[in-house]
């Protein structure tokens, strides 16, 4: 560890007949009150709106579990100008002091840690296991970046020439927008948050409009923890309306967003307008979208490269920036791994995710649903249905599809797709199969599956992605020990998680004695 003091925090034991016992009882507790209501918090208050939305269980899309408050955006302006009104008392809080708010927060996370996971089971349709490793990673967020910003905050004493005394500090930028996916919504939204404030930037944070109760946890956790009125504030509304509004106003210093391309690309546009009343240019942290390729060697021990593949690509219904959408194998373990690997992935169960023998679960709604199926009628043209499972009728499900015969021009091998669709694709030797995995626009994760030390080292050299996974699947990146983040279309080179990422919620400053 950096310090010797960060530890992540550990993952479910289902061993543990408490644990397993807790879920079914969070998750009636949950029953027993909804539909909950989701109101705005600015400035410290709940503010009630007309206009509401619902949000619902994918799996059961009937099941309404709260009503939302949607914000407009007279409700954005007023987000921010109480953000800004409280801006200079929390810039010129102690750096420590912003650090315990955040460990508390962590302490409030863990001590409700299965409650804020059942949540995610039945809005978004995360299985246990992965609901329970999002609200951890959302702690291990909390807990890195105060750590981090603790350190940051002593100022750092720069090489001198005689009869000077040179100190790099830094100092938050102001206001921060945070522009949160659906699919980690805790965890995510927890570390673009979390990064912002403990660097003492007051923030406007927006959920996803699928997880926007899951989203409303950070109201809980932040306020529990001491974070004071004005320097949080929640948003639920259209990305449309109040995500640009956001990125465009005067007053907004910098952007945190996690989601698809084309918004992270339609957010650069808009924060990058001139605007009359600008006093500053914004800083965009973007992390994107993936096509994310696993190579199989021919020696690769598919024992090992077959469970973790399932999980990388059909985990959270392969809904993860990371998951593997492309596997490229050597020619001659081409028949050997695909026979393995269908047979592997028909055992696999899809139901609802509040049930634990279900592998995977819905997607998370009508229209991803939708985008899923028709890229797999494309890929049906594109290629050969190597096997495609059955589904649950009603609830928002799609069948595992993986795709034989694909080349890297086609669409299912070039696009996200955000569903449990693999492409399979041939490469003649090593050096194909890299030139495949890198013939993408996206460049976030990749695996490797190979017992050739040569070919290992020329991968770590070539395989240009920012997460590479020799003999490990793509997905599942730890706060410090995987630094999270890709480049091309994937997004800016930050890195989650990582010693680094804090220094783009911040302005260094140089302070030269003349002594
Ligand atoms: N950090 C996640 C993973 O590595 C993706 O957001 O799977």
């Amino acid at each position: 560890a950096t310090s010797g003091l960060f530890k992540n925090e550990p993952t479910a034991d289902f061993t543990k007949i408490e644990l397993r016992k807790q879920f079914p009882q969070r998750l009636n507790d949950i029953r027993a009150k909804i539909p909950v209501t989701a109101p705005l918090f600015i400035n410290g208050r709940d503010v009630m709106t007309d206009a509401r939305f619902a949000s619902v269980n994918p799996a059961l899309p009937e099941e309404i579990l709260g009503t939302v408050h949607r914000a407009d955006r007279t409700h954005a302006a007023d987000a921010v100008a109480s953000a800004l009104t409280a801006f200079p008392s929390w810039r010129d809080q102690p750096a420590s002091k912003r650090g315990a708010i955040l460990q508390k927060a962590a302490s409030y996370a863990r001590r409700h840690l299965v409650e804020l996971a059942a949540w995610q089971v039945l809005e978004i349709g995360k299985q246990w296991d992965q609901a329970y490793a999002d609200v951890s990673e959302a702690i291990d967020f909390l807990e890195f970046y105060s750590q981090e910003a603790i350190r940051l905050a002593k100022p750092q004493l720069l090489s001198n020439a005689p009869g000077e005394l040179n100190f790099l500090n830094f100092e938050p930028r102001g206001i921060a927008a945070v522009i949160a996916p659906w699919n980690f919504p805790l965890a995510i939204s927890c570390g673009m948050t979390a990064a912002a404030l403990v660097t003492g930037n007051c923030v406007v944070y927006k959920p996803s409009s699928l997880t926007p109760l899951t989203g409303r946890q950070l109201v809980e956790i932040y306020t529990a923890a001491g974070v004071p009125p004005g320097v949080f504030n929640y948003l639920p509304g259209s990305g449309d309306d109040i995500g640009d509004y956001l990125s465009a106003h005067p007053d907004i210093n910098l952007i945190a967003f996690t989601g698809s391309a084309e918004v992270g690309l339609a957010i650069c546009e808009k924060a990058a307008r001139r605007h009359p009343e600008q006093k500053g240019i914004k800083r965009v942290i973007c992390e994107m979208g993936g096509k994310n390729a696993a190579i199989i060697d021919e020696d690769a021990d598919l024992d090992e490269a077959i469970p973790h593949l399932l999980q990388s690509a059909f985990g959270f219904q392969g809904q993860k920036c990371s998951a593997c959408s492309r596997v490229i194998i050597l020619e001659s373990i081409y028949q050997e791994f695909t026979n393995r690997f269908v047979a592997a992935a028909a055992a696999l169960r899809i139901g609802p995710a509040e049930d634990p023998g279900c592998f995977l679960g819905p997607v998370a709604d009508q229209a991803q649903q939708q985008k899923i199926l028709d890229y797999i009628q494309i890929g049906k043209k594109e290629g050969t249905v190597l096997y495609e499972s059955t589904k649950p009728e009603s609830g928002y499900y799609v069948p595992i599809v993986i795709l034989g015969d694909i080349k890297p021009e086609h669409r299912v091998a070039q696009e996200e797709i955000f569903g449990p669709v693999l492409s399979v694709m041939r490469a003649k030797d090593f050096g194909a199969a890299l030139a495949i995995a890198n013939a993408s626009k996206y460049a976030l994760t990749g695996a490797v599956f190979s017992r050739s030390p040569a070919n290992l080292e020329r991968a770590a050299r070539e395989f240009r992605v920012g997460n590479l996974y020799l003999n490990r699947g793509c997905t599942g990146a730890l706060v410090e020990r995987q630094p999270f983040g890709g480049f091309g279309l994937s997004g800016g080179g930050t890195k989650a998680g990582g010693k680094e990422y804090l220094l783009q919620f911040l302005n260094p400053r140089v302070v030269t004695h003349n002594t």
